[in-house]
């Protein structure tokens, strides 16, 4: 399974000082090195973390394809036409949350994604959809036309960190907190049935597809089984790793998980 390294997580702590320390394109090499197998960046429209000079050196300088995460905000989407990424992947964006919370409403913007959809393809880049795990979701990009799906993990994530919840990854708004165990437990394996299915029905339909969000070396395992999800995108568990062990063992330590 191919591992997706999301670096934005360099720049929040850059960002959080305004200085040049640390530099997101110093991990370019280290994740190559590592052997993921793709960098990905978030260009989010508030940029509080990766800069447009951030994207455009990495685009440039990346020996390994760059994922280019963004909204279908006009400007963004020219800047990510100009920047010419291996492939970009269309995400919701609120600029009050703290991280993307669920998968694009693809079914609200489909005249939207229609149009943007067509000029990403126009300059030759890939498309994938961030989309929630659900069937109508998967037919709807089937529609759209898109070479990529990545399903969002994020459900699947918060329920397994409150079925463990020694590990205290859950964000303290969400809603299962106060489910018994037994319940819990119905839902994780519901939410990995579902990925089982729709990345399977995906797969036939044509779609190469990706996971992600909330992904961590505790959860990873059950998801890097399901053979016909092709590739996650993993940057919080990592970089956070990071910090103890150096870029490099985190990413080996993930990479090694990943092996089916
Ligand atoms: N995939 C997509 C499309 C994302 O937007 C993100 C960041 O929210 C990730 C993967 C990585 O998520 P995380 O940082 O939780 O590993």
């Amino acid at each position: 399974m191919k591992l997706g390294v999301n670096i934005d997580h360099i720049a929040v702590l850059r960002e959080a000082r305004k200085i040049a320390d640390p530099n997101p394109m110093d991990a370019l090499s280290i994740v190559k090195r590592a052997g993921a197998e793709q960098i990905t960046i978030h260009l989010r429209e508030d940029r509080r973390h990766i800069q447009d000079s951030d994207a455009k050196n990495i685009i440039y300088h990346s020996s390994l394809p760059v994922n280019l995460e963004c909204a279908i905000a006009k400007e963004i989407v020219t800047l990510a036409c100009e920047l010419k990424p291996h492939r970009v992947t269309l995400v919701p964006e609120k600029r009050e949350e703290v991280t993307t919370e669920g998968g694009l409403d693809i079914f609200r913007y489909e005249e939207e994604l229609k149009e943007v959809i067509a000029k990403f393809h126009k300059y030759e880049i890939e498309v994938s959809l961030f989309i929630d795990p659900t069937l109508k979701a998967v037919e709807m990009a089937h529609k759209l036309g898109v070479e990529w799906i990545e399903f969002h993990t994020g459900k699947y994530a918060n329920v397994y960190a409150m079925l463990f919840s020694n590990l205290g990854n859950t964000h303290h708004s969400i809603k299962e907190l106060e489910l018994p165990r037994s319940e819990l437990k119905e839902m994780l394996e519901e939410e990995l049935t579902k990925l089982r299915a729709l990345s399977c029905d995906a797969m036939e339909l044509g779609f190469q597809v990706a996971a992600g969000h909330g992904l961590n070396y505790q959860n990873v395992g059950a998801i890097a089984e399901i053979e016909t999800i092709e590739e996650l995108n993993i940057g919080q568990s990592i970089i956070a790793r990071s910090v103890f062990t150096g870029l490099e063992d985190a990413i080996l330590e993930m990479k090694a998980l990943l092996i089916r």
